[in-house]
């Protein structure tokens, strides 16, 4: 049999360093034969464009919604987000999309008792700091979508987290671009490995859930450039997503689906992009402002005013409103997408096949085991010790489940869901149910700890819970918060008088470990007082197993932060959601007077992001902010060094050292190296970053190579690329705090293409 370490290693020794071109693995094909394979695609989809009536192109710009395109196709329409009919003349396949960041998305069960195998959080993923991982869950989520019959998947979310109230941080990969980037782009490329389509979504800034369809998210281009849309310029290279889907919001004053700039002058000309753009679900504006502006196809046609891509855009045609020109590279755009990935060719099963969900939960084990953080361990409390002979679980739904985000991207996950509570109030209660998947850490605490007893208290009781917490050796109390798209959470406080519980626990049990099964970062005004603390996120369907293997060590914990975990609401740009207040009046108002409920309305407002491309971690350096724990930081069962450090200039920045296990058990470490100008007010910034497991006393000697882009600014004059000639400090570290080993080299000037 094999033991966790080996399932764990297996993973791990696939890590590469990530950072500059000289060490980056491609995730596919080299960018020479991409180039090629595409200009094949495009030349087989223009012939096919020029064989095409106008209603048929028409035909191919707009999709429909399933769940009220009742009698609208003679296909069969399977409950979901998408459907566009192909064209069998000509051989172009139908399309069915699916949501499906975290597993294939079956939200409140539109397609009853089907299952699919549930990953955790995107926030998980991406602290895990492993492209394999990531990788593999798209790899996952890929053969499940061909098996249920779906050919385009609504993935590939990589908006950075720029506030840590965002509803939908727990499905996006943290702030920072080079992590987000390159995470996003190994899920898209494990995706598209099933001859099927990914998207990369939502361009660009939809950076909160509160008035997301009216908001005006404002910024300048360069540190629009160097943060939001480098992340997608990574994500884009190293996944090629046939399709990107625009956001609901505006940026810089203009819809995001009718954005030229977004559209086509960064994505489609600076970029070189070939595949479509197709909007979010509802948020088409118009129709000529759209097409020309770089809109391809218009998603959920339903949920829109108006079917802008179907009659108007066929009337603009004829009027030379729209030119037939563009019309032509819209479905070119599609049919390329379609063709590059495979999925054109790639027939879809004419039933449904059931997939392999035995290995499948494999990938959701492995995937939450690496991206658990292990935040706080005085006294070594964990791994939960061999003495340890009565332990009380406590509260969270811990005996029945683990908690998941809701929304699109919500699974209805192999198992089923042992809570489910619908929604009365708030943007998302007509298609989110606050949701656990059946995996209970209970149960595999039980399991892992034989001839340990092991106790449940639900929590709900104070008096009861302190009793329980004083009897045992060791408390492990679970807190939760739900998240969840078209919502942004109002504070950053755990809900429910969860605070107060961990600190009556804490009170009376010395030994108490809390394990936070959230959506992003939440405050812990208790922290001083639990000594263990463990960052779950949202664990997916195997989140149970994989927190006892973590607990009892079966596992190391080698999960990083990939956001920052601030210290107070203060210390973020923003400390509570933007225009939340004037929303929730709207509502209360709509509610008093039910007949004229629909001229409560939110008018457009600004979100001005000041912080500009200092995202994140960059942000609490420039302000001199000391976090509750900083982006990049995770504690393992046992201890690193890095020596002999050797840090090199000139064309490109890098930094080779020996990183060595100085402790007992075999672990993982994250090392990580930050980059910034010497001299100047530039925060330092995630340059490279790799993923090692080492035995005790092993070294190995490691390179990490800065990404060029992370060490240029944008330059918009140029405009492109800009490395400053002169003296870089480079930080070698384990979180973006660590300062203890900097040295500084110079670097030659050198441009780069926007
Ligand atoms: C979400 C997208 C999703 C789409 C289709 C929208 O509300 O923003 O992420 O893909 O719905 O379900």
């Amino acid at each position: 049999m094999k033991t966790h370490f080996a399932r764990w290693a297996t993973v791990a020794t696939l890590a590469i360093a990530i950072g500059g071109t000289g060490t980056v693995a491609s995730a596919g094909q080299s960018q020479e034969a991409r180039s090629t394979a595409g200009a094949e695609a495009r030349a087989k989809a223009d012939a096919l464009v020029a064989r095409m009536t106008l209603d048929e192109k028409i035909a191919l710009l707009h999709g429909l919604f399933p769940p009220m395109a009742a009698g609208k196709t003679t296909n069969e329409l399977i409950p979901s987000a998408g459907h566009i009919d192909g064209i069998p003349r000509l051989g172009i396949p139908l399309v069915r999309e699916s949501d499906a960041s975290l597993g294939v998305a079956n939200q409140v069960e539109q397609r009853k008792g089907d299952v699919a195998t549930a990953l955790p959080s995107g926030l998980a993923t991406a602290a895990s700091f492993d492209p394999a991982i990531a990788r593999a869950g798209g790899a996952m989520i890929g053969a499940e979508a061909r098996d249920k019959r779906f050919n385009v998947l609504l993935a590939g979310g990589v908006n950075l987290t720029r506030d840590p109230w965002n509803g939908r941080n727990f499905e996006y990969l943290g702030e920072d671009p080079l992590l987000a980037g390159t995470l996003a782009g190994e899920h898209i490329a494990g995706v598209q490995s099933n001859r099927i389509v990914s998207t990369v979504k939502h361009f660009a800034l939809n950076s909160q859930e509160t008035g997301r369809m009216v908001v005006d998210a404002r910024i300048g281009e360069a540190a629009l450039r160097m943060s939001d849309l480098l992340a997608f310029e990574i994500a884009i290279e190293r996944g090629n997503p046939g399709s990107v889907m625009c956001a609901y919001n505006k940026v810089n004053g203009d819809w995001a689906c009718e954005n030229r700039h977004l559209l086509t002058d960064v994505l489609k000309r600076d970029w070189g992009y070939r595949g479509w753009v197709m909007s979010d679900w509802g948020a088409v504006h118009s129709t000529v402002k759209a097409a020309n502006a770089g809109l391809d196809q218009q998603s959920g046609q339903e949920l829109d005013k108006a079917i802008y891509f179907g009659a108007p855009l066929k009337a603009a045609v004829e009027k030379g409103e729209v030119p037939i020109a563009r019309v032509d590279d819209m479905v070119a755009r599609y049919l390329t997408g379609l063709i590059e990935t495979g999925a054109f060719a790639n027939a879809m099963p004419t039933k449904a096949i059931t997939p392999d969900y035995a290995a499948h939960a494999e990938v959701a084990q492995h995937a939450a085991e690496a991206g658990i953080v292990l935040l706080k361990n005085d006294g070594d409390l964990l791994p939960i010790a061999r003495t340890a002979k009565r332990i009380v679980v406590i509260g969270g739904n811990a005996d029945v489940g683990v908690l998941s985000g809701g929304g699109s991207s919500q699974v209805r996950s192999v198992g089923g869901a042992p809570v489910e509570i619908p929604l009365a109030t708030g943007g998302s209660a007509s298609f989110a149910r606050i949701t656990y998947h059946a995996s209970s850490p209970l149960l595999a605490l039980r399991k892992a700890l034989p001839g340990v007893r092991v106790d449940w208290v639900d929590g709900r009781s104070l008096n009861a819970t302190v009793e329980a917490a004083k009897a045992a050796d060791l408390a492990i109390v679970f807190a939760t918060q739900w998240t969840t798209e078209a919502d942004d959470v109002p504070d950053l406080r755990l809900p429910n008088q969860q605070d107060a519980l961990i600190e009556a626990i804490a009170a009376t049990q010395p030994k108490t470990v809390a394990v936070m099964e959230t959506g992003g970062p939440v405050l812990m005004p208790w922290i001083a007082k639990v000594p263990a603390v463990v960052q779950a996120w949202y664990p997916g369907q195997r989140g149970g197993e994989a927190l006892a293997a973590i607990l009892t060590g079966a596992v190391d914990p080698s999960g990083r932060l990939p956001i920052t975990f601030p210290a107070d609401a203060s210390q973020p740009p923003r400390p509570h959601p933007v225009g939340l207040d004037r929303m929730n009046g709207l509502q209360a108002a709509a509610a008093a007077n039910p007949a004229a409920a629909s001229s409560y309305q939110l008018d457009s407002f600004p979100v001005d992001y000041v912080e500009g491309a200092d995202v994140g971690y960059r942000w609490y350096e420039k302000k001199g902010l000391k976090p509750l724990f900083p982006f990049g930081h995770g504690l393992t069962y046992t201890s690193f060094a890095y020596r002999n450090p050797v840090v090199r200039g000139g064309r490109t920045l890098s930094v080779t050292f020996d990183v060595v296990n100085t402790g007992k058990r075999t672990g993982v470490d994250v090392p990580q190296m930050y980059v910034a100008r010497d001299g100047g007010a530039t925060p330092m910034r995630l340059g490279a970053f790799t993923r090692v497991t080492l035995k005790p006393g092993e070294v190995r000697r490691i390179t990490l190579t800065a990404e060029p882009r992370i060490v240029a600014d944008y330059d918009t004059a140029l405009p492109g690329w800009r490395i400053a000639g002169g003296r870089y400090r480079v930080a070698l570290g384990r979180d973006a705090a660590d300062r203890t080993m900097v040295s500084t080299t110079t670097l030659e000037p050198q441009t780069m293409k926007p």
